[in-house]
């Protein structure tokens, strides 16, 4: 840990979030059928967890299940959820063990009611005690898409100013990202995905206005610790400059 906070000069990430893909190309390579690499990839977020628990960054945040998932056959995606469920379940006492704050954002009322339920107690069962800050927040996106975001802050903007013109007139940027269902969440320093692919994914469109991005081929189930903290290597050599002049 010494040598890894010289390597990043103390230059930690606040937020880091991971678009997790490759599960199945990763069982696919195994000749096995996908929902073998999906349940590989669960051990993959207990290693980051812990490795951004230890590197001190605040938020971690996960892109599980987008809403172009749902196009997904029908078998593949009750296992996803099937598989969420079981997650929760085994996780959720070491998460308040390691003082993690979990955390589920995406349109839920596409979502099971029972997973919703469950999801929701592990929300209570893990927020913190009043006065107390967690160590990690820990955000899944699941029935998540970054135009979906986008759409239902919009539309409660205009239904919250509908007798207020001129105040809808004068709204800032601000007045968007408040009703984002990630209000209150620094936007991503750093945004990471697997499996070679260099595209977004209708992800975090508007929360990723100035993240770095980092492309790696590693497939998911085999993003461990160790990348994890390269990862955190590689940013902290980056140049935010938000488009000023330095
Ligand atoms: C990521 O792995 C998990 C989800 C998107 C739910 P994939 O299932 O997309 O795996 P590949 O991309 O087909 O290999
Ligand atoms: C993006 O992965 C969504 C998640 C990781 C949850 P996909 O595998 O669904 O993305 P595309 O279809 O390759 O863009
Ligand atoms: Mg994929």
């Amino acid at each position: 840990m010494e040598d890894f906070k010289e390597k990043t000069s103390g230059r930690v990430p606040v937020h880091v979030s991971i678009i997790m893909d490759g599960n199945g190309r990763w069982a696919r390579q195994r000749g096995e059928e996908r929902v073998y690499g999906h349940t590989h990839g669960v051990e993959s977020v207990r290693a980051c967890v812990e490795a951004a628990a230890e590197a001190g960054v605040r938020y971690l945040s996960l892109f599980a299940f987008s809403e172009e998932n749902w196009g997904r056959p029908e078998a593949e995606v009750s296992t996803l959820m099937r598989l969420m469920f079981k997650a929760i379940a085994d996780e959720v006492e070491a998460l308040k063990k390691q003082g993690v704050r979990f955390r589920v954002l995406g349109d839920m009322d596409r979502l099971d009611p029972a997973l919703v339920e469950a999801i929701r107690a592990a929300e209570q069962f893990t927020a913190p005690d009043p006065g107390k800050e967690p160590i990690l927040d820990l955000i899944v996106f699941l029935s998540y898409s970054g135009k979906w975001d986008i759409l239902q802050a919009a539309k409660r903007l205009a239904s919250d100013y509908s007798s207020d013109p001129e105040g809808l007139a004068a709204a800032g940027p601000e007045e968007i990202a408040s009703r984002l269902v990630t209000a209150g969440i620094p936007d991503p320093d750093l945004i990471i995905r697997t499996s070679g692919e260099c595209r977004i994914s209708n992800y975090l469109l508007w929360q990723a206005a100035y993240s770095e991005f980092l492309f790696t081929d590693t497939l998911w189930p085999d993003f461990r610790k160790e990348e994890f903290r390269s990862a955190l290597e590689e940013f902290s050599k980056r140049d935010r400059r938000y488009g000023k002049v330095k």
